[in-house]
């Protein structure tokens, strides 16, 4: 709870003075009046940490309170840490860097435990956390806009569509840093003044895989720009996709887009999901394996995307794994990879809309699933309904995972073990693995 100087002021310019108490979900720090005061009187301050004494300009009443933009430092908390990165409090990219240990560990470990609390669970300990390093996020996208004949690359600034033109960033892997400034070459002939697109870039073995989201229209000219921008920064492939949703085209393949799932080369299709980090996905696959157990000879991969843990449990001799997916290109690529893995079949389908009944899961010993951050309701639901005796919930959306975690608290499983991982390095995101049986 905050300390007691807060008196709402009817002149909403007028500073007050607040001290920090805690950090909210969505990454800013929260002065509370408590007592008497409503959740409306609640003051959310970027930037800040819990200790922190600040004055603060107040924004208008919002639902969940005020917003409080920082007048004055006053005092600061004992987790407060210089940035790593100069763009940091401009850039979108980051919320936390001025948040360091122990309070920005704990902080992402308790929301995956706050989230286990309101789906009904009570972890009896801490949820322990994996760290990952600084460097190495191996997909972004970045933003690109040509204004005034120059080329801006990098991130959308903190709620606003403004660009960051980036020069530095401790969250990327070195290599995706190193490709911004031939981005602004190189596609400077290919964007018109005012033109903006996405470049989604992703590190595999080969090289870095990129995608432009964009232009609706490619001319012969700007693919000869891309296919020279290709070769300047020697990628593996460069992919374009139009706007309007149709699914990437290469424009230059130069070398196949290789990554290693359990050791099992794939070959990914441009755009597929990957684990944000290498680091990231080797603690998810760790801990989904030791979740499915070592004796499941019947899994279900759910959301199984390229395979990055239905090939390592494909692996295992004499078990049957079923890998489903919603993106036939992402199934494409499971089922290559797999080929030579006699237990591998793989599925095709909507599992919002038709999620697998509890009919046809009758008969797995363990269902993995990990849907992207909508969540998986409607999966969940059947699941409760079903009798596997194991499911191992992927997600990094703990907000969605409460939801479709009290549906498997309310079908009887209860919670064997929780990890959380920290692979979205100073953002209020986290990633986290959930063992449930029954
Ligand atoms: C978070 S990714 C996980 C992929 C994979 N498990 C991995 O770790 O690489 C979510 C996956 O869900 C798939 N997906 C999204 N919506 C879907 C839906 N409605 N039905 C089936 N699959 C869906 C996406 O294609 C993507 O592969």
């Amino acid at each position: 709870m905050g300390s007691a100087r807060y008196r709402p002021e009817s002149d909403p310019s007028v500073g007050i003075e607040v001290t920090i108490a805690r950090v909210g979900a969505r990454g800013d720090g929260i002065f509370d009046p408590g007592g008497a005061g409503k959740a409306g009187d609640r003051v959310f301050v970027p930037l800040t940490v819990p200790g922190d004494r600040v004055r603060v300009r107040l924004g208008p009443v919002q639902a969940e309170g005020r917003r409080g933009q920082v007048l004055a430092w006053l005092a600061r908390g004992p987790d407060a840490v210089e940035p790593a990165c100069h763009h940091f409090g401009r850039c979108g990219g980051c919320t936390l860097q001025h948040f360091g240990d122990p309070g920005y560990g704990a902080w992402k470990a308790e929301q995956v435990a706050a989230a286990l609390e309101r789906a009904g669970f009570a972890p009896d300990r801490p949820v322990p956390l994996v760290r990952t390093a600084p460097g190495g996020r191996r997909r972004a996208t970045f933003s690109v806009q040509r204004r005034g004949g120059a080329v801006l690359v990098g991130f959308k600034e903190r709620l606003s569509h403004r660009l960051v033109d980036l020069e530095q960033c401790p969250v990327l892997a070195p290599e995706l840093i190193a490709l911004v400034p031939v981005l602004r070459r190189g596609l400077a002939p290919v964007l018109a003044e005012g033109g903006i697109a996405e470049v989604a870039v992703t590190r595999v073995e080969s090289g870095l895989d990129l995608v432009l989201v964009g232009p609706d229209r490619l001319g012969l000219s700007a693919r000869q720009a891309l296919a020279e921008l290709a070769s300047a920064a020697d990628l593996s492939r460069l992919s374009w996709q139009p706007r309007s949703g149709q699914p990437p085209e290469p424009v230059a393949a130069r070398r196949p887009a290789l990554v290693r799932f359990g050791g099992y080369p794939v070959l990914v299709p441009p755009g597929a999901f990957l684990q944000a980090s290498a680091e990231g996905e080797a603690a998810l696959t760790a801990a989904v394996l030791t979740g499915v157990g070592a004796g499941a000879m019947a899994v279900a991969d759910l959301f199984a995307g390229c395979g990055t843990f239905s090939l390592p449990l494909a692996g295992v001799t004499g078990r049957r794994v079923l890998g489903v997916d919603g993106n036939g290109a992402a199934l494409a690529a499971l089922a290559l990879a797999g080929r030579g893995l006699p237990g591998l079949t793989i599925g095709r389908r909507d599992l919002g809309r038709e999620p697998m009944s509890p009919q046809e899961l009758t008969g797995y010993e363990a269902v993995v699933f990990d849907p992207p951050r909508a969540g998986a309701a409607a999966q969940a639901e059947a699941l409760a309904a079903s009798n596997v005796p194991v499911v191992v919930a992927v997600s990094c959306n703990p907000a969605t995972f409460a939801r479709d975690a009290h549906h498997l608290r309310a079908g009887g499983y209860r919670l064997i073990t929780v990890l959380a991982v920290d692979q979205f390095l100073w953002s209020a995101h986290i990633e986290l693995v959930a063992v449930f049986n029954r």
